[in-house]
């Protein structure tokens, strides 16, 4: 058993299909990547281009996604990316993810990005978002993960809010029925 591993309950008894889950903590899925803006990656402004910025933080939380499962893992969505601030040729971009909530076989991915420019020391926060992760077995089909045991502050708003983003975007995929949705419900102060 690693260290990452908060507690696996006992099984109550071979066979025994109510197995609890593992639990992992944030920090086991957190990943840093660090890349540099260089002229291929920029529009005609010198400024990155968003589908190269997409392209890494799907990588960044795609791995860490994989550390919080052990399991191939593929894209299930992305919720909301905005481009607010440019980010510059020559800058070093910092992208940190790490699992928020897992549910079945589900996992949400919170990913923020910066950027620095070295020479001034000036570092800016430009994106941040959640992605969608399943974990899936070598045919491709969903397998069940480890939940998440939140400890920071951060950790713990995160969680709380996964469930309500989780039906926000189910209901927007037409895979969850507006009715069936209770947490946007108390949300709203529907019935
Ligand atoms: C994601 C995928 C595995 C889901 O498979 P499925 O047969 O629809 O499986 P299910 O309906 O049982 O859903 C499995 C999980 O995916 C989640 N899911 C499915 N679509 C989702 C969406 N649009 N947004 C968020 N979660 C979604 C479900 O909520 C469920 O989560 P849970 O197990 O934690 O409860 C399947 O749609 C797929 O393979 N999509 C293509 C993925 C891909 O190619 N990505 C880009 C390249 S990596």
């Amino acid at each position: 058993m690693t260290g990452s591993v908060l507690y696996l309950c006992s099984a109550k008894k071979a066979g025994d299909k109510h197995m609890k889950k593992i639990h992992k903590k944030c920090n086991d899925s957190l990943v840093t990547m660090t890349e540099l803006v260089l002229p291929n990656d920029t529009n005609p402004l010198n400024n990155l281009m968003g589908g190269r910025l997409m392209h890494w933080m799907d990588i960044a939380a795609a791995i860490s996604a994989q550390k919080h499962s052990n399991r191939i893992v593929v894209t299930a969505s992305v919720d909301n990316i905005s481009f607010s601030k440019p980010i510059n040729l020559g800058n070093v971009v910092t992208l940190e993810a790490f699992v928020t909530r897992a549910f079945n076989s589900s996992m949400e991915v919170f990913i923020q990005v910066s950027a620095e420019d070295i020479p001034s020391g000036r570092k800016t926060e430009t994106n941040s978002a959640f992605f969608t992760f399943v974990a899936v077995d070598q045919t491709g089909r969903p397998i069940d993960v480890p939940e998440v045991h939140p400890e920071s502050d951060l950790e713990m708003e995160l969680y709380e809010g996964a469930l309500r983003r989780r039906q926000l975007r189910l209901v927007l995929a037409k895979r969850m029925k507006p009715e069936d949705a209770n947490e946007l419900k108390s949300i709203f102060k529907l019935q």
